[in-house]
C-alpha cells in the first residue's frame, strides 16, 4: 500500500521549459515507461496557446494516449477557463491551475492577478457540474518570487481560502522557483492547513537551490502525502525569471523507500523510464544523485 503518492510531472513542468523538444512518440513511451514504473499520477501536459509553448502543441494527443494506460490519473494543467475546456474535451481525470500568490508572477505567467485568477478556477469549477474532472489550485510562488521578492504569508492564506470557497477538490503549495527552506515549508503548511483542513494535499517543490528533498521531507514530517516531482530534475516556470527543475522523482522515490515509505513506484523500472528521457533528448542536462550512484547494496524496497 502507497503511504506517499508521487505525481511525476516531467512531461509537463519538465518539458515545458526543457531547451529541446521530445517528439510525441518519445512522449508516449517515456509516459508508457513512468507508468510501467508504478507511478499513479502523471501531470502529462498544459492546454495553453502552443504558440507560447510550443512543446505543450500535442497535448491532446498525450492525453489521449495516457487514458489508454489502466491505472494512472491523468492530469492537465491549464492556465484559463478555455484551456479547462480543452483538457476537458480530452478527457484529463484531473486539471490544475496555477494560482500564483505573488502578483507580479501571476500577471507574467497568465495575465491576470491573483483574484482574477481565482474567479477563473471558479467559473470552471461552476462549468464542471457533477461529472467533471477533479480541480487542483497550485498555489504557485507560495514560498518567495523571483520578481516580486517577499510573498507574505497572509497572502498565501487568503488565495487558499478564496480558493477552497471557490469549491476546487485540492490545493498545492507550490515553491516554482525554489526559495523554501524547511522551517518555511512547516510553518506555512500548517498555517494554510489550519485555515482550508484535508484541501491542502500536495507540495510542489523545485530544487533550485538543492533544499527540494530536504523540504519534501519537513513537508512528510508536517503530514503531507502527495508530492510532485520530475524525472532526471527537469522543470521550471518559462514565465518566472531564475526558476529550474522540480525535485527529482528518482531521489524523492530512493529518500521515501529507504525511510520505509511506501511509494508504489519500482526504481529499476524507474530507470527505464529514464534512459527513455535521456535517448530522446540526450542534449538536455538531467539530474539525479541515486541515479549516478545506483541503490545502496543494502536498499530494500519498502513493504
Ligand atoms: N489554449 C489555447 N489557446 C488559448 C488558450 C488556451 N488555454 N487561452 C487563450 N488562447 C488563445 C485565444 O483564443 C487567443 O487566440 P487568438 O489570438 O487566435 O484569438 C489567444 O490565445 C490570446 O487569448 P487571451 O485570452 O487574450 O490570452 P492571453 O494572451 O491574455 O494569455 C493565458 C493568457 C492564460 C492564455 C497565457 O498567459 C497562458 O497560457 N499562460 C500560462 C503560461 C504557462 O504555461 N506557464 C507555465 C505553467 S505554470
Ligand atoms: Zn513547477
Amino acid at each position: 500500500m502507497r503511504q506517499v503518492h508521487i505525481c511525476e510531472v516531467g512531461p509537463r513542468d519538465g518539458l515545458q521549459n526543457a531547451r529541446h523538444l521530445m517528439p510525441t512518440a518519445a512522449k508516449k513511451a517515456w509516459i508508457g515507461a513512468i507508468a510501467a514504473a508504478g507511478v499513479e499520477e502523471i501531470e502529462v501536459g498544459s492546454f495553453v496557446p502552443p504558440k507560447l509553448i510550443p512543446a505543450m502543441a500535442d497535448t491532446a494527443e498525450i492525453v489521449s494516449f495516457a487514458l489508454t494506460i489502466p491505472g494512472i490519473k491523468v492530469v492537465a494543467l491549464a492556465p484559463n477557463v478555455k484551456g479547462y475546456e480543452r483538457a476537458v474535451a480530452a478527457g484529463a481525470h484531473k486539471v490544475t491551475f496555477p494560482v500564483s500568490a505573488s502578483r507580479a508572477h501571476s500577471e507574467a505567467n497568465v495575465r491576470m492577478t491573483p483574484e482574477q485568477m481565482v474567479e477563473e478556477v471558479k467559473q470552471c469549477v461552476q462549468l464542471r457540474g457533477k461529472s467533471g474532472p477533479e480541480i487542483e489550485a497550485g498555489i504557485s510562488t507560495a514560498f518567495g518570487c523571483t520578481m516580486q521578492g517577499e510573498v507574505p504569508e497572509d497572502d498565501v492564506v487568503r488565495i487558499a481560502v478564496l480558493l477552497a470557497a471557490a469549491g476546487v477538490d485540492c490545493i498545492a503549495l507550490a515553491d516554482t522557483v525554489g526559495y523554501a527552506n524547511p522551517a518555511q515549508v512547516k510553518r506555512l503548511f500548517s498555517k494554510v492547513r489550519k485555515e482550508i483542513g484535508d484541501k491542502l494535499e500536495a507540495a510542489h517543490l523545485h530544487n533550485t537551490r538543492g533544499l527540494g528533498l530536504a523540504n519534501a521531507l519537513a513537508a512528510y514530517e508536517e503530514g503531507v502525502r502527495h508530492f510532485d516531482s520530475s524525472m532526471g530534475g527537469l522543470g521550471g516556470c518559462p514565465f518566472a525569471p531564475g526558476a529550474s527543475g522540480n525535485v527529482i522523482t528518482e531521489d524523492l522515490v530512493f529518500m521515501f523507500e529507504s525511510m520505509g515509505v511506501a511509494t508504489g513506484v519500482d526504481f529499476d523500472r524507474l530507470m527505464q523510464a529514464r534512459k527513455i528521457l535521456v535517448s530522446s533528448i540526450p542534449d538536455e542536462p538531467v539530474y539525479g544523485h541515486t541515479p549516478l550512484a545506483g541503490l545502496p547494496k543494502n536498499f530494500r524496497q519498502a513493504a
